[in-house]
């Protein structure tokens, strides 16, 4: 037996995982990101790597330091993200999308820095939808049996439990497992601790709490699990 995580669940198989937040440029100085660290991410591609996994890590401004016996695709945009994700998905057993990835881009990329106007009058920025990649790959899959994992940060509202969403996100994106994180004012993001639930199609829930590091095992676990009983 070797330490927690090390358990070669994952031997011979190819991993691929996405992690940190994108970043949607708005003019050449500016864009519009998010508060994603890379941490939760970062960590999978360490345990599935201990876990005996060949893994690419697709990091988008990555926070934090990734591991070195990854192969690292670093990528800046959602459409960079994409194309990274669509070529790897080519030979990945196991996909992981832990990046925060931007629903909407600034529809233009101004060519100049944007100044202030002489007459006072505020810019407007007009937004479009980007691709939603996970949906896109659990549909198409690109190798029959692969097993395809979301993240999820969600609040619930007045009528809905945030496990609820989670549900119902998993089946409209079509992938295998939704790993969800409730959002309560600024948790989560940057932080070392966190706490969990998995959402499998088969409606069965499990929880996980502790460092990011702690969680990313147990979902390396879980993940070796569903391709294990997955004809790949
Ligand atoms: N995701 C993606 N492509 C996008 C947006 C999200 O692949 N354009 C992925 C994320 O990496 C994550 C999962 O989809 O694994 C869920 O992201 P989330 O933002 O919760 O889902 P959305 O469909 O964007 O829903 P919401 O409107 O709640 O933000
Ligand atoms: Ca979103």
């Amino acid at each position: 037996q070797g330490r927690a995580g090390e358990s070669g669940a994952l031997t011979g198989r190819r991993v691929l995982v996405t992690a940190g937040g994108t970043r949607e440029p708005l003019d050449p100085v500016r864009y519009l990101g998010n508060r994603s660290s890379g941490k939760q991410g970062v960590a999978l591609a360490r345990a599935a790597r201990a876990a005996g996994a060949d893994v690419t890590l697709i990091g988008a401004n990555l926070q934090v330091e990734p591991p070195t016996d990854v192969d690292l695709i670093t990528v800046e945009t959602s459409e960079e993200l994409r194309d990274a994700v669509l070529s790897a998905t080519a030979t990945a057993d196991v996909v992981i999308m832990a990046a925060a990835v931007a629903d909407f881009r600034p529809r233009s990329l101004a060519a100049h820095k944007i100044k202030k106007s002489e007459d006072g009058t505020d810019p407007v920025i007009e937004l479009t939808r980007t691709p939603d990649i996970l949906a896109e790959i659990s549909t198409h899959r690109a190798r029959p049996g692969q097993v395809i994992v979301g993240f999820a940060a969600e609040t619930g509202d007045a009528t809905h439990t945030p496990l609820e969403f989670a549900r119902a996100k998993l089946a409209r994106k079509g992938c295998d497992a939704l790993v969800l994180n409730e959002v309560t004012a600024g948790a989560v993001f940057g932080q070392d601790s966190t706490a969990v639930q998995v959402v499998t199609r088969d409606g069965e829930v499990a929880e996980a709490t502790g460092s990011k590091d702690d969680v990313a095992v147990f979902l390396v676990d879980t993940v070796a699990g569903i391709a294990a009983s997955t004809v790949i």
